[in-house]
C-alpha cells in the first residue's frame, strides 16, 4: 500500500520492462501491478510486446479484454516502432509496464527493442538452477548494451514462484547479490489456491492489502522514483 509519503514519479513517467523465461509470471505480475497502482493513485498503463504466436499462457492484452485491470493495455507495434510508442503511451507522472514474451536472444529482435525503450528492467526468475542459467542470456544482453554504449536500463531481479517454506529463494538471492545484482525485497510466492495468483487470468486482479503484489507495487514505485536516466 502506498502511504502519504509515496515518492513522486518524474512528470514524464517511468517505463519498466518485465523480461524473463516463459511462464515465470510476467503477465500475472503486471496485471496485479496495474490494479494496485490504480488503487494507490499511481497513473499506470501497459504495453504488451509479447509477440502473438504459439504462446502457452494467456497474454496481458487478452486478460485486459476479459476483465478490467486498472490500467489501459496497448498492443505493441513492430520492434522498430516500440520506443516511440512506449513514449506516447507512458502516463504522465506514472508508470508504463512493458510485457514481453519468453526471452529469446535475437539481435534486432523485440526484446532488445524493449530494453532500449525502458528506464528499468525487471527480470522475473523462479528460484531454480535452470532459471539462473537461462537468465544468463538476459544479463549478457544488458552487459552487451552497456559495453557498446547503447541505452541500458537499470536492472532489478524479482524472485517469482517462490515457496516460503523452502530455502531455494534465499540461496538464489544470496548468489545473485554476491554476483553484484540487485534483487527486489518482495517475492511473489507460487500460489495455486482457487483464488491464488495462478488462477487470476481472465478475472479482475484481487486487491489484497499487504499481499506480495501490493508490496511489490509500492516497492517498484520507490525504485522507479529513484531511477537514473
Ligand atoms: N505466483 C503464481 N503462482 C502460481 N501460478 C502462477 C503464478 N504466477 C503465474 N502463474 C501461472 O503460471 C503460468 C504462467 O504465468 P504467466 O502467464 O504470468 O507467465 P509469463 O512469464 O507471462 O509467461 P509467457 O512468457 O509465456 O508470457 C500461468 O498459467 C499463470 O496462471
Ligand atoms: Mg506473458
Amino acid at each position: 500500500m502506498t502511504s502519504p509519503d509515496t515518492p513522486a514519479l518524474p512528470a514524464e513517467g517511468v517505463r519498466i520492462a518485465f523480461v524473463g523465461k516463459g511462464g515465470s509470471g510476467k503477465s500475472t505480475v503486471i496485471g496485479h501491478l496495474l490494479a494496485h497502482w490504480n488503487e494507490d493513485g499511481v497513473p499506470a498503463a501497459a504495453l504488451d510486446a509479447d509477440e502473438p504466436g504459439d504462446e502457452e499462457n494467456g497474454s496481458l492484452i487478452e486478460w485486459a479484454d476479459l476483465a478490467p485491470l486498472g490500467g489501459q493495455v496497448y498492443p505493441a507495434p513492430t520492434s522498430s516502432g516500440i520506443r516511440e510508442r512506449a513514449k506516447q503511451v507512458t502516463p504522465a507522472g506514472g508508470i508504463l509496464a512493458v510485457d514481453t514474451g519468453a526471452w529469446v536472444r535475437k539481435a534486432g529482435g523485440m526484446h532488445f527493442a524493449v530494453l532500449s525503450a525502458v528506464d528499468l528492467a525487471v527480470l522475473t526468475m523462479a528460484p531454480t538452477r535452470m532459471e539462473l542459467d537461462r537468465a544468463g542470456s538476459i544479463l549478457a544482453a544488458l552487459d552487451h548494451l552497456q559495453s557498446v554504449g547503447a541505452h541500458c536500463p537499470e536492472l532489478r531481479i524479482l524472485l517469482t514462484m517462490t515457496n516460503p517454506s523452502a530455502a531455494a529463494a534465499d540461496e538464489q538471492e544470496t548468489a545473485l547479490v554476491d554476483a553484484g545484482y540487485q534483487v527486489l525485497r518482495t517475492r511473489v510466492p507460487r500460489s495455486d489456491a482457487r483464488d491464488g495468483y495462478g488462477q487470476a487470468f481472465g478475472r479482475p486482479p484481487r486487491l489484497v492489502p499487504d499481499s506480495s503484489m501490493d508490496l511489490l507495487a509500492a516497492e517498484l514505485v520507490d525504485v522507479a522514483a529513484g531511477v537514473v536516466r
